[in-house]
């Protein structure tokens, strides 16, 4: 088999910006919260002498790629296998009490998205699997759909996949459920969704698209989980840190947005409440009052950083 290499499998998104936002300094501690292939990361270690990174990241195929990559950064660069929602223990791990700055590059790498065998794609026929911990117990996609009701179904795949026919797709899943033939497999899911949703001539990505991202997030639970991955990233920034978050869909970005701020002192509460009770407090000042977006070369180059948006914020006290 050829040696597979990270540099090649997989295209650092808006690193330029990146970097001038996160702007290390000799001898600053970064944490890679998504490491992945470990673009960003080598970007970082290379920009400033002596800066360590800690990274991060659920999946153990690209944690071995990323070693691979980062090896020549000897002992600045230490990884852990763990999810983000889980930072503040890898950093009580790697004894360290505070950083000088995040970054999350959220959703999938390309080895993941990919891969012949771990089900991210309808590109490939594939067990329908997505989680990007293997290792984890949690139910993949098969499961989820061999085991939510109906509504949930729809639920989910409206939800998270922003799609008008949710309950037509839902219904044709259950259908081949209770006629002894479960979806099973990348194939088979991408047909059913294609037969419930019939193409528009004006479409221009595939009918599944949407159903296959929706699924992709409710199996790693990635909305859940990021407000308080923000909220516990801010509490481990030194005064002056500064936090890096890229999101590829709007229910990500939305997220983002509203969390940094309420971080910025913005209340939610509804209107009249006699005190706030949405955790409004000012920590963070927002560096990017619009979401920083790629240019059209990098977009011409790599089509996963059209959809790419960066929001970025300083820690006040
Ligand atoms: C877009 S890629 C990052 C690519 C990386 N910045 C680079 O330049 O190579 C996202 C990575 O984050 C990981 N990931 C996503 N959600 C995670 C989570 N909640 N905890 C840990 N890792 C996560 C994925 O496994 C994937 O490897
Ligand atoms: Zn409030």
């Amino acid at each position: 088999m050829p040696k597979i290499i990270a540099e090649n499998l997989h295209k650092p998104v808006l690193l330029a910006e990146t970097l001038q936002l996160l702007n290390p300094q000799i001898g600053e501690i970064f944490v890679d919260a998504t490491l992945g292939l470990g673009g960003h990361a080598e970007a970082i270690l290379a920009s400033s002498e002596k800066t360590r990174i800690i990274g991060i990241d659920q999946d153990r195929e690209a944690i071995e790629l990323a070693k691979q990559r980062l090896q020549k950064f000897e002992e600045r660069f230490q990884v852990f296998h763990s999810n983000f929602s889980e930072i503040k223990q890898v950093l009580t791990d790697a004894k360290i009490e505070k950083v000088d700055g995040i970054l999350a590059d959220l959703g999938v790498s390309s080895l993941q998205f990919d891969s012949a065998t771990r089900g991210f794609s309808f590109r490939f026929d594939a067990p329908l699997d997505m989680r990007m911990n293997a290792e984890s117990t949690a139910e993949n996609a098969a499961g989820l759909l061999e085991t939510l009701s109906e509504f949930e179904i729809a639920r989910i795949i409206y939800e998270y996949g922003e799609e008008r026919l949710s309950r037509r797709i839902a219904r044709r899943i259950v259908e081949k459920r209770v006629s002894g033939e479960p979806v099973k497999t990348t194939k088979e899911l991408a047909e059913l969704v294609e037969k419930a949703v019939k193409r528009g001539k004006k479409d221009k990505i595939h009918p599944a698209t949407r159903t296959f991202q929706a699924l992709r997030i409710a199996v790693n639970g990635e909305l859940g989980i990021l407000e308080g991955f923000i909220r516990d990233g801010v509490e481990v920034l030194k005064k002056g840190g500064r936090f890096v978050v890229i999101t590829f869909h709007s229910l990500e970005d939305r997220i983002v947005k509203q969390t940094l701020q309420k971080l910025s002192g913005k209340c939610f509460c509804p209107p009249r409440l006699p005190q706030c009770v949405c955790g409004a407090s000012r920590e963070v000042e927002i560096l990017t009052r619009k979401p920083i977006i790629s240019g059209e070369e990098e977009t011409n180059e790599n089509p996963r950083a059209r959809s790419a948006k960066l929001r970025a914020c300083l820690k006040l006290k």
